[in-house]
């Protein structure tokens, strides 16, 4: 692969984000770009958006905070370009690196498997010590079964822009302060532990 690939800033202390995201057909790329500009209005900060299919996993080292967004596809899997990608990405240390998902569903087309793909991605992704942060509530969202449900919690946001895309802009605004509220936490807790 020969595409530039995205630089992390040096460790001055301001946060060093990055968006990544999988899609089939563009609707996960277009709220890739809403949750990276969320993220930077949060933050203060340039947060790149980057396609997967082009992103050498490598590139992700020095990020500390990787916002991962996919479609779910095929009843309940992952893209197939993201699930052959998937073990490179679970190789890479990312201890110390907070990990937010977001995921891109049709509740109403496919009810008992809405938003399946994040909780493929948060267990492939266990063994690279990334910190999951970022669980967005079930409440107000009409699906049957989810593998990413943990209680009333998703594992990540979840946007539907098949039947409710007018809710996005709203849920990408929330949960990017959400995001950025957790990362910033972490952040002072890290601070206080000794070297
Ligand atoms: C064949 C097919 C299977 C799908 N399976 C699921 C599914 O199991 N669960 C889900 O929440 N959404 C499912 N979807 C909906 C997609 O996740 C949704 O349309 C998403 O916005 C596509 O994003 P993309 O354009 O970035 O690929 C499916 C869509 C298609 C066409």
């Amino acid at each position: 692969m020969n595409l530039p690939q995205p630089t992390a800033p040096e460790p001055t202390g301001a946060p060093r984000p990055i968006v990544v995201y999988a899609t089939m057909f563009g609707a996960t790329e277009l709220v890739a770009e809403q949750v990276a500009a969320a993220l930077g209005r949060e933050l203060g900060v340039e947060v790149p958006c980057r396609d997967l299919a082009w992103l050498e996993p490598s590139a992700l080292a020095g990020f500390d905070l990787i916002v991962l967004g996919c479609p779910t596809w095929n009843i309940g899997q992952l893209p197939s370009h993201l699930e052959a990608r998937l073990p490179e990405l679970a190789a890479l240390d990312l201890a110390g690196t907070r990990l937010a998902l977001f995921g891109t569903g049709d509740a109403v087309g496919y009810p008992d498997t809405y938003l399946d793909a994040l909780d493929i991605v948060a267990e492939a992704l266990l063994p690279t010590g990334a910190e999951p942060i970022g669980r967005w509530p079930t409440a107000g969202y009409a699906f049957l079964a989810s593998r990413a449900q943990r209680g009333d919690e998703f594992l990540g946001l979840g946007v539907d822009e098949d039947n409710e895309p007018e809710r996005t802009a709203e849920r990408v605004a929330a949960w990017a302060a959400k995001v950025a509220a957790e990362y910033r936490a972490r952040a002072a807790r890290a601070a206080l532990q000794p070297a």
